[in-house]
């Protein structure tokens, strides 16, 4: 647990804690997305994980809130990270699963799990490749998708996100 992202509040009583601080938005992205810039550019373009990143955290802070972002190879990290996105207060999730997409039951399960609103972005339009990628084991619990707008897809996200109550 983050010292500063938690607070006691003791006249609420004993146990419950109080979210103190700007809203926290965590941004998911899935295995190989770390490859962004060098990864076939013709599908993903040549904007690095840490440009894109760099903007959303720069958004969010004049918007006001914090932005987190994590990526991962391995379908348990991402999980273990939406596990704990519930225990931080994380009022909304950005997540692009990318290969996950399409095979993972267990990370859809996370997220229903812990019921953090998100929306569904990918880079590509998966519906305009190949036929396994049209589907998505989270689009029908996501709020909303992006995909097939690039790096721009995040950043509408995140707007959108920073537009809810
Ligand atoms: C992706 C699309 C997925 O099909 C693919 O496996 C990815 C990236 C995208 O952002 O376009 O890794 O999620």
């Amino acid at each position: 647990m983050l010292k500063e992202e938690f607070k006691v509040n003791t006249r609420a009583g004993a146990g419950r804690v109080k979210q103190v601080g700007p809203r926290k938005i965590l941004v998911l992205h899935g295995p190989n997305l770390n490859l962004l810039g060098t990864r076939e550019p013709a599908t993903y373009g040549r904007v690095t994980l840490a440009q894109i990143n760099r903007r959303l955290i720069a958004i969010g802070k004049t918007a006001g809130a914090s932005v987190l972002c994590f990526q991962s190879n391995h379908e348990g990290a991402l999980i273990d990270r939406v596990q704990l996105a519930a225990k931080q207060q994380i009022a909304w999730i950005i997540a692009n699963p990318a290969g996950y997409t399409h095979t993972s039951i267990a990370l859809r399960d996370a997220l229903a799990g812990v019921a953090i609103p998100f929306v569904e972005v990918h880079l590509s339009n998966i519906h305009a490749r190949e036929p396994f990628r049209r589907h998505s084991y989270f689009s029908d619990l996501a709020v909303g998708t992006v995909c097939g707008l690039g790096s721009r897809g995040y950043e509408l996200a995140l707007d959108f996100v920073l537009r809810q109550a």
